[in-house]
């Protein structure tokens, strides 16, 4: 199996990135070649590649959107928390797109705006009346606490999310209302917590009026999650037939409206889980530049794999829209797949959309041979920003 560091050349956190073994390093150092394709249909290759079980992650998310429901219920809350004019989540990757999915989910039905802050510090604007809500899975991410000790200067009302870290620690310490849950693993494998702690939040909040019922998006959830897990053969998956189209080649994912917000979800879990090259495309506005952008350089027509994610209910004007850039694409770009989510509800829909492709993107890991599950690079970044700060 290959992972970051031996792809870059660099087995340790004091090597420099980027340079590759001496010519004359030891066979050890030298990157695996990867086998033939694997199939997906094979469970045993299947754990050999992903013994971290992220496959068996995606599939827990159900659970989870209920544990985040008691998680929620159970929190004492200030009533003065429910008077404000807007909401600013801070979060970072894995724990940042579970608001921006909410803030999808929602659309109209959030009484004020809803912002996701992925930064340091906090916006000019947050004042007295924005509720500050801080989402990180390890509790660590100087981004995330830098933004929650200027809320703490400016004595806005906050409420943190994690599995602890020092967000969960301060928490405790200066009683802030802190939805503390349980998870193992890998943020981005605990996008049931990220997404179901912001809505059960804002819904017992009624800052989010008229939510939709958990029940039947977990029903939807379930059969999508069910006809594509690891043992369904590829021939009756669609996930692991997308994966297998997406193979070799670079994914392109489109998202209007609800599924735009799911579309930079794929994006990012190709980057994580697959370690792959991925991009997303907000539709319409892709129709105002990326549309002209598929033609250079002609050699690599064929790396880009085009996934349109499509909500059954997405207005007419968006459906007029992709009609004729599939007309229009249609001998350009013929790499492509348009991808319907299922379920009675935004919910259901954002819910079914997500699931589908981070198993999309973990059968697509398998094929590279790759461990979905560890984020070298990713870590030893921080660790070196942490020493440097030191
Ligand atoms: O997916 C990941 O591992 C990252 O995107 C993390 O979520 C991100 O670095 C922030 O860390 P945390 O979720 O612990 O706040």
């Amino acid at each position: 199996m290959t992972d970051a560091r031996d792809f870059f050349g660099y087995r340790d956190p004091d090597d420099e990135p980027g340079q590759r073994p001496e010519e004359t390093a030891d066979e050890e150092l030298a990157p695996p070649q990867i086998e033939d394709a694997v199939t997906l249909d094979d469970l045993a290759v299947i754990s050999r590649i992903d013994p971290g079980d992220m496959l068996g992650r995606v599939q827990r998310l159900p659970g989870q959107l209920a544990e985040a429901r008691r998680v929620v219920a159970a929190a004492k809350l200030p009533e003065s928390h429910r008077d404000v004019d807007g909401v600013l989540v801070l979060a970072m990757g894995g724990s940042a797109i579970g608001a921006e999915l909410v803030a999808g989910i929602a659309g109209d039905r959030l009484r004020v705006p809803l912002t996701v802050h992925r930064d340091y510090g906090l916006p000019a604007w947050a004042g007295k009346r924005t509720l500050v809500i801080a989402v990180s899975h390890s509790g660590e991410t100087v981004e995330t606490l830098s933004g929650v000790d200027e809320a703490r200067r400016r004595g806005l009302p906050l409420v943190v999310a994690s599995t602890g870290g020092r967000l969960g620690a301060d928490a405790v310490a200066d009683r802030t209302p802190y939805l503390q849950y349980r998870a193992t693993g890998q943020p981005r494998a605990a996008i049931g917590f990220g997404l179901g702690l912001v809505h059960e939040l804002l819904s017992r909040l009624e800052l989010l009026t008229d939510p939709d019922p958990l029940g039947p998006a977990v029903e939807a959830l379930d059969a999508v999650l069910g006809r594509n897990a690891p043992s369904v053969e590829t021939e009756a998956s669609v996930a692991k037939q997308l994966a297998w189209s997406i193979y070799g080649r670079i994914p392109a994912v489109y998202g209007a409206g609800i599924m735009l917000p799911v579309a930079h979800r794929w994006k990012t879990q190709f980057n994580e889980n697959a370690k792959a090259w991925a991009m997303f495309e907000p539709m319409p506005e892709a129709n105002h530049n990326a549309i002209e952008g598929s033609l250079n350089p002609r050699e690599l027509s064929d790396a880009l794999y085009v996934v349109e994610l499509r909500d059954p209910n997405e207005p007419a004007e968006i459906a007029d829209r992709y009609a004729v850039v599939n007309e229009l694409l249609g001998e350009r770009a013929t790499n492509r797949s348009v991808v319907w989510a299922e379920g009675p509800s935004p919910l259901a829909r954002v819910l079914t959309a997500v699931a589908l492709g981070d198993l999309v993107s973990v059968y697509l890991a398998i094929l590279y041979q790759t461990d979905p599950t560890p984020v070298t690079l990713l870590a030893m970044l921080k660790q070196r920003l942490a020493r440097s700060t030191d």
